[in-house]
């Protein structure tokens, strides 16, 4: 694929994720290397729609180090049940958060984070990653995120 990204400026999140969706899998298609495909995703995502934080954190020792990601500067490690990203390894479940002041145990990497979605990435049933999304908007997530960033680590997980 051209190192070109094509954005639909459509204020329908269907319609933005349909555009997006396309280009990842192409994207995937030309290279099996794992960290230059997640590196790709998080910008695709990033600058398509206009999320504030887009990161991997892998499970290693069974705490959560950063991965590839893009915006500013996060924490490095997560403990196993910390913050969101760390309940969502705990509990292998979709962590959709509408406000992270409200979250218990939430950890604020940038005051500018408001809202926040968190998926599990599995690998023979356990978890190997999470995918950490933050938006500087408050109640930024919904059903629709959740099917089409699940939908790109169905990807994800084919070549894991
Ligand atoms: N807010 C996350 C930490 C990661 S940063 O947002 C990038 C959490 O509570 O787990």
């Amino acid at each position: 694929m051209a190192e070109e990204l094509i954005i639909s400026i459509s204020k329908d999140k269907n319609e933005r994720y349909t555009v997006l969706l396309p280009q990842i899998t192409s994207l995937l298609k030309d290279e099996n290397d794992l960290i230059a495909n997640l590196a790709n995703i998080c910008a695709v995502l990033k600058y398509g729609m206009g999320f504030f934080w887009v990161g991997f954190y892998f499970v290693k020792d069974n705490e959560l180090v950063l991965g590839p990601f893009q915006g500013p500067v996060a924490c490095t490690r997560i403990s196993y049940g910390k913050g969101v990203c760390g309940a969502a390894l705990a509990s292998k479940q979709i962590i959709i958060v509408p406000d992270v002041e409200k979250f218990p145990g939430h950890i604020a990497c940038s005051s500018e984070s408001r809202s926040e979605i968190v998926l599990p990435v599995f690998k023979d049933e356990a978890v190997a990653m999470i995918l950490d999304v933050d938006s500087n908007r408050l109640d930024d997530f919904d059903e629709i995120d959740k099917e089409y960033l699940q939908k790109v680590l169905n990807l994800i997980e084919k070549i894991l």
